[in-house]
């Protein structure tokens, strides 16, 4: 409290409720928050189509500014995807309704996709298909970044099994403001497997892209606020669903799909029927289940997706059932002593884990038959620890939440920085550890001695020693502050398993409110990690060697330096 700090610093802190934080290490933080500028590559050229390659399906796709008509009254300006079909089958792209969410891609496995990715924006984007195994090249890492004008062409494979996938900018810095001004679309990939279930389809089946927003006196979408956005998230505080507030779907009495996915940039929801029904979920991020869950609710972190079969047979017509974010806590740090809600969210008419709705559906016809819930949905090969190449020195991935530091493996994302234990053998197995390296940003809350072995059995030594762990960590013990936050952390390339997830003591009590929300035993890319626990998975690296990155998909937080490349060699 003794460093004197600028009005402008002052006023950030003040506007976050932070005031009682001003220590060094923060305010050190912010300095370099506010002054790192990440060295640029040479800039390449980008990827042209090649004549050798046969599209089975030919998009052009561009970003591009906008305006649309959200809330009544004055048209929001928003950035978005527009999309038109050269080629290909033509259910392939669907507008959803009065949205500025990019088209549904519908995709079959196996097919062949060419798509132009124009940007119209007049700032450098790219995107990349969240989910979908695509070579390095086409994944939208952001060393592809096009400016104004530029063109892109992707060409890959859908190799992917049956689910739900999402597209997205991903330039480096500005992922995270793209999204939130409208970036972002789903993509449908069916399969054979998936098709012999005879799920419920066309306008049974209905996707649910939930995304919170904040809207000025002028119906603008307002976003970074202060400093505590970016450190936390962005929160709004306004639910959209499909780009609607206050959402409402028409339903029959019969059973229907709906495909969720969390498309906010840092908001985690706890979805539950607000009759208590329980929710039945039949795939996750990478498709299908073994068969059907029934959950009393789940949790949805930013770039998670949920396949759920919701039947209204039973129903009367007139009769409604809302969806909603039960109430939960341990997601956000409890700081100084204050309970989180509180200090942290002051500003915020939807504190996280508070309760409130997401949508409605409403009963409005009767009709005779609806199809039966299949009892059996595909077979999943699980992977066992000893089938890892490495069973006992899993690759790490350490959070670091310090005041000065949203980190992976103890280092802000740069290009070309590659680390020993970020470099994976191809065409391998890997066990990979999500956890809190010791000091990474805590104290006090237990965790240092427990998370001791850990580090000891990777050798951490060699890869992360240097400026970013240890700075990390002293400005962790200085400040004496707790930073502990959930972490939606993302993984590029093929999709994993959830080995296990060990939760400290000192964090449980938190953790019970969240804990039956977790579906781990199928195909996941994104999993959420909650303070206090360590995640084990076993990641496949196949068919395509290259860069492929991880990150924490709270988006603010990737956009701060939470993303690391790993490199299959
Ligand atoms: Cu959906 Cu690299 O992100
Ligand atoms: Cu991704
Ligand atoms: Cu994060």
């Amino acid at each position: 409290m003794n460093e004197p700090i600028d009005a402008r610093r002052r006023r950030l802190l003040q506007y976050s409720g932070l005031g009682l934080l001003t220590l060094s290490g923060f305010t050190g933080w912010l300095r370099a928050m506010e002054s790192e500028a990440m060295p640029s590559l040479p800039k390449m050229a980008p990827n042209r189509a090649s004549p050798g390659f046969k599209p089975d399906v030919e998009i052009e796709l561009s970003c591009r500014p906008g305006s649309l008509s959200i809330l009544p009254g004055a048209a929001t300006r928003v950035q978005q995807y527009a999309a038109h079909l050269i080629k290909g089958p033509e259910n392939t792209l669907t507008n959803l309704p009065a949205s500025y969410l990019g088209p549904v891609m519908r995709l079959q496995k196996g097919q062949k996709i060419r798509i132009h990715l124009r940007n119209e924006l007049d700032e450098p984007t790219i995107t990349h298909w969240h989910g979908l195994h695509v070579p390095a090249s086409m994944d939208g890492h952001p060393r592809y970044a096009v400016d104004q004008g530029e063109t892109f062409v992707y060409e890959f494979e859908v190799l992917n099994r049956a689910g739900l996938y999402l597209y997205h900018p991903h330039p480096h810095g500005a992922t995270a403001s793209q999204v939130y001004h409208g970036l972002a679309g789903a993509i449908l990939v069916n399969d054979e497997e998936e098709r012999a279930l005879d799920l419920p389809s066309g306008e049974y089946e209905i996707p649910i892209v939930i995304q919170d927003r904040s809207f000025d006196e002028h119906n603008q979408l307002r976003y970074l606020r202060g400093m505590h956005d970016r450190m936390l998230g962005f929160y709004g505080d306004r639910i959209l669903v499909n780009g609607r507030p206050d959402f409402r779907i028409d339903v029959a009495t019969r059973a229907y799909r709906l495909r969720f996915m969390n498309g906010s940039t840092a908001r985690i929801y706890k979805l539950a029927w607000d009759d208590g029904t329980p929710v039945t979920v039949l795939g996750v991020d990478g498709g299908l289940l073994e068969k059907p869950v029934n959950k009393p609710y789940v949790m949805l972190a930013p770039g998670e997706r949920l396949d759920v079969w919701a039947d209204f047979s039973g129903r009367g017509v007139g009769s409604r059932l809302a969806m909603r974010s039960r109430s939960f806590s341990g997601v956000l740090p409890r700081m100084g002593g204050h309970g989180m809600g509180g200090a942290m969210m002051a500003e915020n008419e939807l504190p996280v884990g508070s309760d409130y709705p997401i949508f409605t559906a409403h009963v409005i016809r009767k009709v005779g038959a609806s199809p039966a819930l299949p009892t059996r949905l595909c077979k999943i090969a699980r992977y066992q620890t000893e089938d890892a190449a490495n069973p006992k020195q899993p690759v790490p991935i350490g959070i670091s939440e310090g005041p000065m530091a949203m980190l992976l493996n103890g280092r802000a994302y740069a290009y070309d920085d590659v680390q020993p234990n970020e470099r994976i053998p191809f065409d391998t197995l890997q066990l990979i550890e999500i956890f809190r390296p010791e000091g990474a940003g805590h104290s006090g809350d237990g965790e240092r001695r427990d998370q001791q072995p850990a580090m000891a059995g990777m050798g951490m030594g060699r890869g992360m020693r240097g400026t970013g762990m240890m700075g990390g960590m002293r400005m962790g013990g200085a400040t004496g502050m707790m930073m502990s936050m959930a972490h939606p952390i993302h993984m590029h390339g093929q999709a994993f398993q959830i080995i296990s997830r060990t939760i400290h003591e000192a964090h449980t009590e938190a953790y019970a409110s969240v804990r039956d929300g977790f579906i781990d035993h199928g195909w996941k890319d994104t999993v959420l990690v909650m303070p206090g626990e360590r995640v084990r998975l076993i990641k496949p690296f196949r068919d395509y060697k290259g860069i492929f990155m991880v990150h924490c998909h709270n988006l603010e937080h990737e956009d701060a330096g939470m993303m690391r490349d790993f490199h299959i060699v």
